[in-house]
C-alpha cells in the first residue's frame, strides 16, 4: 500500500475518505467486541451513560479491558491489544512489571493502609527530592487533581492573593478552579487578549475573581496581564507539555517570561508535571532548564496506583507545618498509603536516566515514522520524549485556538480503526510508549497507520 495519497486532494476530501468508511469501521469494531458491548449495556444501568471516567468515552462504546501484561492489554473479548496510552501515560513500565508486582505483593500481607506514616513514603519523597532540584519539600495526595487543588491552595496562601493564571486549553484535572476554558467551543472563544473563563462543566460557581485565562505561548499577553494585575496574582499555572492542546511545548521565550514575571512580582510559578514528569529523569523542568516554585506530580510516581504530589520550595510548603499560625491544611485518608508508595518507589527506581533515554528514543522513532507517513497530508505529528500525538489539522499548533480547529471526528474514527487492528490510543490519537514497548510493536503500529491514512 502506498505511503501517501498519490492524487492531491483538498483537506476536506482527504478527511472524507475515512469518514466514508465510518459505518464499516464501527461494524467491525462491534463484531470484534461483543462482550464489551454487553458490558456497556449493563454499565448504562448503573453509570450515567455507561461511564464513570470521562476520558474513556468513545463511540460507539469503550472496549472493556480485563488484563494488562507488559506492553499489551487483553480486552473483555480476549483480544490482545498493543497499549499505546498506558492508562493515560501513568505506567512507564507497562502493566504488571515484575518489580512493581513484587513490591506490592511484599506489602499487601502486612497491611494496605495505616493511621500512621511509613518509611515507604519517606523513601519515595526522598527520591523525588533528589530528582527534582526544585523539590525542597513534598506532600502526597491521591490524584493529580488533588495535587493541583492543594498546590493552588499553597500558592494562594503564600502571599495571600486570590487569582490563578491558567492557559486556555490546558487540562489540570477536575478541581473546580481549573475547570475553566479547558475545551471551550470555537464559537465561545471571543477575541480579546484575555479570554473570559468558559465553564468546562455545569455546576461551577463563577470564578472571575479567582481564575484568569490567557492564551498559551503569547508572551505579550502574559506580560501585559501580569504587569497590570500582579497584586492579585497567586500563581501562574503552566503545563510544560500541553497535553490537551496536542502535546505541544511552550516556547522557551514564553516559559522564561513566566519565570521572570513570577520573580519580579513574587508570584508562584506552578508547573503541572502530572504528565510531563515522564519526559525526563529530572522531569520536564530538567529538560527545559527552568525551575518552578511548585510542581504537581501524579501518574508515574504511583507505579500504577492512585497518586498525586505537590513538591516545591520549602518556604511555600512549610506553610502546612503543624502548629503554624494560619497554616495550610491538607488531609487525606489514603495520602501516602503504603501500596502506592512501594509501587511508586519500585517504578521510579527502574526509571534510570538510561531508561528515560531509551523511552525517548523509541518515542522519537514513532514520531519520525509518523511524520514520514503524514508528509503532504493534513495531519500533524507532535510530542516529546515518550509521548506522541497525531492531530487532524493542516497547520502547526501553538495554542488552543490552533488546536481547536482540528478534525476531532476524523481522529476518533482513525482511533477506532487502530483499535480494530490491535492498537489502543486515545480517541484523539494521543499515544505514548513505555519502557517495555518494543520496536516490533512500533513498526507494526506504523505499518497499520500507514494503511489507514492511505484509505
Ligand atoms: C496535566 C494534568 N494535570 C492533572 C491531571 C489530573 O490527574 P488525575 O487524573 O490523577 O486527577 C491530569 C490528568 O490527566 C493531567 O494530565
Amino acid at each position: 500500500m502506498s505511503t501517501s495519497v498519490s492524487v492531491r486532494r483538498t483537506t476536506n476530501d482527504y478527511y472524507r475518505a475515512l469518514y466514508s468508511r465510518t459505518a464499516e469501521i464501527k461494524a467491525r469494531y462491534q463484531a470484534l467486541t461483543p462482550r464489551s458491548h454487553a458490558l456497556f449495556d449493563r454499565a448504562q444501568r448503573v453509570f450515567p451513560g455507561g461511564y464513570t471516567r470521562d476520558s474513556l468515552v468513545r463511540e460507539p462504546y469503550a472496549p472493556f479491558l480485563a488484563e494488562g501484561i507488559g506492553s499489551t492489554v487483553v480486552d473483555a473479548d480476549r483480544r490482545r491489544i498493543v497499549d499505546l496510552w498506558f492508562n493515560a501515560t501513568s505506567l512507564p513500565l507497562g502493566h504488571a512489571h515484575p518489580d512493581v508486582v513484587a513490591a506490592v505483593e511484599r506489602q499487601v500481607p502486612y497491611g494496605t493502609a495505616f493511621f500512621g506514616p511509613t518509611e515507604h513514603e519517606l523513601r519515595l519523597a526522598e527520591l523525588l527530592k533528589e530528582r527534582l532540584p526544585s523539590a525542597e519539600r513534598v506532600r502526597f495526595a491521591n490524584s493529580g487533581s488533588e495535587a493541583v487543588m492543594m498546590a493552588i491552595r499553597f500558592a494562594r496562601a503564600f502571599r495571600d492573593r486570590p487569582v490563578i493564571v491558567k492557559f486556555e486549553g490546558s487540562y489540570h484535572g477536575s478541581y473546580d478552579d481549573v475547570s475553566w476554558s479547558v475545551s471551550p467551543p470555537v464559537e465561545a472563544l471571543g477575541d480579546g487578549p484575555t479570554p473570559g473563563p468558559i465553564a468546562d462543566s455545569k455546576g461551577l460557581i463563577d470564578s472571575h475573581d479567582r481564575v484568569a485565562l490567557l492564551p498559551f505561548n503569547d508572551v505579550a499577553a502574559l506580560e501585559a496581564f501580569v504587569d497590570a494585575h500582579h497584586a492579585q496574582l497567586a500563581a501562574i499555572l503552566v503545563e510544560p507539555v500541553a497535553n490537551r492542546m496536542g502535546l505541544i511545548l511552550p516556547d522557551p521565550a514564553f516559559i522564561s517570561a513566566a519565570r521572570a514575571l513570577c520573580d519580579r512580582y513574587d508570584i508562584v510559578l506552578l508547573f503541572d508535571e502530572v504528565i510531563a514528569f515522564r519526559t525526563g529523569f529530572h522531569g520536564a523542568q530538567g529538560e527545559i532548564g527552568v525551575s518552578p516554585d511548585l510542581t504537581t506530580l501524579g501518574k508515574i510516581i504511583g507505579g500504577g496506583f492512585p497518586v498525586g504530589a505537590v513538591a516545591g520550595r520549602a518556604e511555600i510548603l512549610e506553610l502546612s507545618r503543624p502548629g503554624r499560625q494560619g497554616r495550610v491544611s491538607h488531609a487525606g485518608t489514603f495520602n501516602a498509603n503504603p501500596i502506592t508508595m512501594v509501587a511508586g518507589l519500585a517504578t521510579m527506581q527502574v526509571l534510570t536516566p538510561q531508561v528515560f533515554a531509551d523511552m525517548a528514543e523509541l518515542g522519537e522513532r514513532v514520531r519520525c515514522g509518523l511524520r514520514e507517513i503524514v508528509a503532504g497530508l493534513p495531519l500533524l505529528v507532535t510530542g516529546i520524549a515518550s509521548l506522541f500525538k497525531i492531530t487532524a489539522i493542516g497547520q502547526e499548533i501553538s495554542n488552543y485556538r490552533d488546536a481547536v480547529t482540528a478534525d476531532k471526528a476524523w481522529e476518533g474514527i482513525a482511533s477506532l480503526a487502530l483499535y480494530n487492528e490491535g492498537f489502543l490510543m486515545t480517541s484523539s490519537l494521543s499515544g505514548c510508549v513505555s519502557a517495555v514497548s518494543t520496536r516490533e510493536e512500533v513498526l507494526r503500529f506504523l505499518d497499520t497507520f500507514r494503511r489507514i491514512v492511505a484509505w
